[in-house]
């Protein structure tokens, strides 16, 4: 093999692909049709209005939810029969919009929940890794508070940090600034673009925020349940920034 037929290959290679979803809730049909692909070590960004069934596919890939149709690939095995727990330990992180810390829990169990995601599940005296700490300072100081009790922003980065537990190949973050303080997105931001540099996991994002949107590889927008324009974020332009997100 040449290094371009290398180079090709690698570049085609996916971490996850998403064909064909129809996604209802009892009798109505929320998401149609919907094709999306995340290459490994790129982020995607996907955008759209509220109510679009963003978080729906996320849950679906996630396996909270069930698809009427479909297919689900993650790393060239077929997922859509998995349960939730399965499809962690393959290695698919979640951070679900409102982040869904536990509240009368410390941080530092918190944190250590997120074992429970790795391959091999949670072997009983395993410590939380410095690299957690290096993102997200903020948390060595408050490992003995309650998740309660933390800020908006201290939580995002504790749902974050608690999915990294896992070490997960792909990452999916549903709204990760939302509510969120202007300063703690840029960190939000700047620590998930150093997971991606440090690890070459691959990211998929639900965000609004311009900003970190422009940071995705390539983006996907959704309306009424179905993908109606996709490309690199490059090429992201007024009109698709205007109609997709609420700027
Ligand atoms: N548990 C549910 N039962 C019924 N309909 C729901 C439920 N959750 C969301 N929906 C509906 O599905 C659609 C998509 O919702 P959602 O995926 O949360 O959108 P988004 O994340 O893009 O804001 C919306 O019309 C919403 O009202
Ligand atoms: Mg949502």
């Amino acid at each position: 093999m040449t290094q371009a037929e290398f180079q090709q290959q690698t570049a085609t290679n996916l971490m996850l692909q998403v064909a064909n979803l129809n996604v209802y809730y009892g009798e109505s049909h929320i998401l149609r049709n919907v094709d999306l692909s995340i290459p490994q070590g790129q982020m995607v960004c996907l955008i759209g209005r509220n109510g679009v069934g963003k978080t729906t596919l996320l849950k679906t890939i996630m396996g909270l939810l069930k698809s009427r149709t479909g297919e689900i690939v993650f790393k060239d095995k077929p997922i859509s029969k998995l349960t939730p727990d399965k499809r962690a330990r393959l290695g698919i992180g979640y951070v679900p919009q409102g982040r869904e810390i536990i509240p009368r829990v410390s941080v530092q169990d918190n944190l250590l929940l997120g074992l429970e995601a790795q391959p091999k599940g949670r072997k009983g005296n395993e410590l939380i890794p410095d690299e957690i700490f290096e993102l997200f300072p903020v948390l060595k100081t408050m490992l003995t508070r309650m998740g309660g009790d933390l800020s908006g922003g201290q939580q995002q980065q504790l749902a974050i940090a608690r999915a990294l537990m896992g070490k997960p190949q792909l990452l999916v973050l549903d709204e990760p600034t939302e509510g969120i303080q202007p300063s703690i997105i840029l960190e939000i931001e700047s620590a998930v673009k150093r997971i991606i540099a440090a690890t070459g996991i691959s990211v998929l994002l639900v965000e609004q925020h311009l900003h970190f949107v422009r940071q995705a590889d390539k983006y996907y927008a959704m309306q009424k349940g179905g993908i109606v324009a996709s490309g690199s974020t490059e090429e992201l332009s007024q009109e698709i920034i205007q109609q997709f997100l609420a700027v």
